[in-house]
């Protein structure tokens, strides 16, 4: 009971609609309608200014790895479903959440606070990673597709060093989903119309 618990409580969190709900409380703004009508952090950034953008990427962040590191909460010291599988489903909230509608956003941010929680080394180089890669390339969506594989190969690096093969099993399934959400970034790169960010 106690694994069905933390895998319903782990969508749940990741659902939290933070760029929806700071939009509507703070801005009387749904960020869905502006922008690129993304339900993240990037687009709060983008529709609301660097103050909504900043408390939304942490709160994402956190969503994930609130998700991830539960089985440390007494309540669910029981559980046996695996960290990173919590993690993950918190994604899938994220992408999909029942409080906005099923419209959610494309989870980079909440999949980076997975790997915060499971590894903040790991979390560290990716973050270097990704500001390398938007002060080249300015664009904050192709970063987030340059990240997603530094993060796959670090994963298959860590997998042959130590034997353990749930990180890359974990980042390679968020990998996938990072790629199908940015479907329509990834059309609009090869166009040259994804938007660049001025202020790097
Ligand atoms: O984190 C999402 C980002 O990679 C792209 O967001 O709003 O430019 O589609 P957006």
């Amino acid at each position: 009971m106690i694994n069905v618990i933390a895998v319903i409580c782990a969508y749940l969190i990741g659902s939290i609609p933070s760029g929806l709900w700071i939009g509507k409380i703070f801005y009387k703004t749904d960020i869905r309608e502006f922008g690129s009508g993304n339900l993240g952090a990037t687009n709060t950034f983008r529709v609301l200014g660097k103050k909504a953008g900043m408390v939304v990427t942490i709160m994402d962040i956190l969503k994930g790895t609130v998700a991830t590191i539960l089985p440390i909460f007494p309540f669910f010291s029981d559980t046996i479903v695996h960290p990173l599988i919590l993690g993950a489903i918190a994604a899938v909230g994220h992408m999909f959440p029942i409080f906005a509608g099923f419209r959610g956003g494309k989870a980079v941010a909440t999949s980076g606070g997975v790997l915060l929680g499971y590894s903040w080394p790991f979390f560290i180089i990716l973050i270097i990673g990704f500001f390398i890669s938007l002060k080249l390339t300015k664009i904050v969506s192709l970063s987030s597709m340059v990240v997603s594989v530094i993060a796959v190969i670090y994963s298959i690096i860590y997998w042959l060093l130590t034997g353990d093969y749930a990180l890359f099993i974990l980042v390679l399934i968020l990998a996938t989903f990072i790629f199908y959400r940015h479907k329509s970034n990834i059309k609009r790169i090869k166009e040259g119309t994804e938007p660049k960010v001025k202020w790097l």
